[in-house]
């Protein structure tokens, strides 16, 4: 496929408004990109969501690009819920992926994404942090006596979405969005189920550093489109740093819930639950309520 550089003859509105990322740090990041697939790094100061912003630029054509923005005012978060966060607290980044994708669908470009989170964090700010399914990026904290793992405060998440014109190349949009260190703090009302990467003690996180992470790795999907060992090997990867494996769960579902062990990960990163009859459940979307910790 020809790659188009985002061009401003496109009629976008905040890609109009974006620049290159001019700053020291994501200067650098550029120039670790570069060569690769998401070479094409733009910054914008404010947006209302990055992912809608690159859902309409692969709508009019776009080729692969991601796109950090410092604050939005409109922010989505899975399952219809907003994303919020003050100005330049966090990461909030938009990708645009174009086909080839992973032979075992696109779901594994958000499970690359995940995974690649939690190993940023852990090189960058010297933080140990797990995985919700599908992709809450959350605190790990030993439960019992018996040191048994549960998810704790969430820290970031990842939305992906499709995008679909007839006629033309389908692509994906990952978003993600991380908390690195709020000026004042959490809110109250966020408190109790949401914390940052300063106040788990993590060293302060450059953006940028994380951006060439994160994008160094996604760039690597390439060959899951032609290896299903590659594939396999990331899942792997996921389900290591998965904290909802093991655990009693009870997730709710579009239409109902279903309750039980959450027992795997299928090979396109559908979440295995067995019910207390013995049933497996197949879930591909759904909010998990952790009822007790994986032993
Ligand atoms: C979740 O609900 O856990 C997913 C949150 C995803 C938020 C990110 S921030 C950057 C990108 N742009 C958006 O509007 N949402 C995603």
């Amino acid at each position: 496929m020809t790659r188009t550089a985002i061009s401003p003859r496109l009629a976008m509105s905040t890609l109009e408004n974006t620049s290159y990322l001019s700053s020291v740090s994501f200067g650098r990041a550029k120039a670790a990109l570069e060569g690769t697939r998401f070479a094409d790094l733009r910054h914008v100061e404010r947006t209302g969501s990055t992912n809608e912003d690159l859902a309409a630029f692969a709508r009019a054509g776009g080729a692969e690009c991601a796109l950090v923005a410092d604050h939005q005012n409109a922010g989505r978060g899975r399952l219809d819920r907003r994303w919020e966060a003050p100005p330049g607290s966090s990461l909030l980044m938009s990708v645009l992926v174009r086909p080839p994708f992973p032979a075992a669908g696109p779901g594994l470009l958000q499970v690359a994404l995940a995974v690649a989170a939690v190993d940023a964090l852990d090189a960058l700010a010297g933080l140990r942090v797990g995985l919700k399914w599908p992709n809450d990026v959350v605190e790990v904290t030993a439960e019992d006596a018996g040191g048994r793992s549960a998810p704790g405060r969430k820290l970031g998440g990842l939305l992906a979405e499709f995008v679909q014109v007839p006629g033309s190349d389908p692509a994906v949009v990952l978003g993600i969005g991380l908390n690195l260190a709020w000026p004042d703090g959490l809110p109250e009302e966020l408190a109790a189920i949401a914390t940052t990467v300063e106040e788990l003690g993590g060293r302060p996180v450059d953006r940028g550093d994380l951006v060439a992470y994160l994008l160094t790795e996604l760039d690597r999907t390439g060959e899951l489109a032609t290896s299903t060992a590659a594939c396999a090997d990331l899942l792997e990867r996921y389900r290591d740093r998965c904290v909802t494996l093991g655990a009693q769960v009870r997730v709710e579902l579009p239409a109902g819930h279903v309750v039980g062990t959450a027992a795997g990960v299928a090979a396109d990163g559908a979440l295995v639950v067995i019910d207390d009859g013995g049933a497996a459940h197949t879930v591909t979307a759904g909010d998990v309520v952790h009822l007790r910790p994986a032993e």
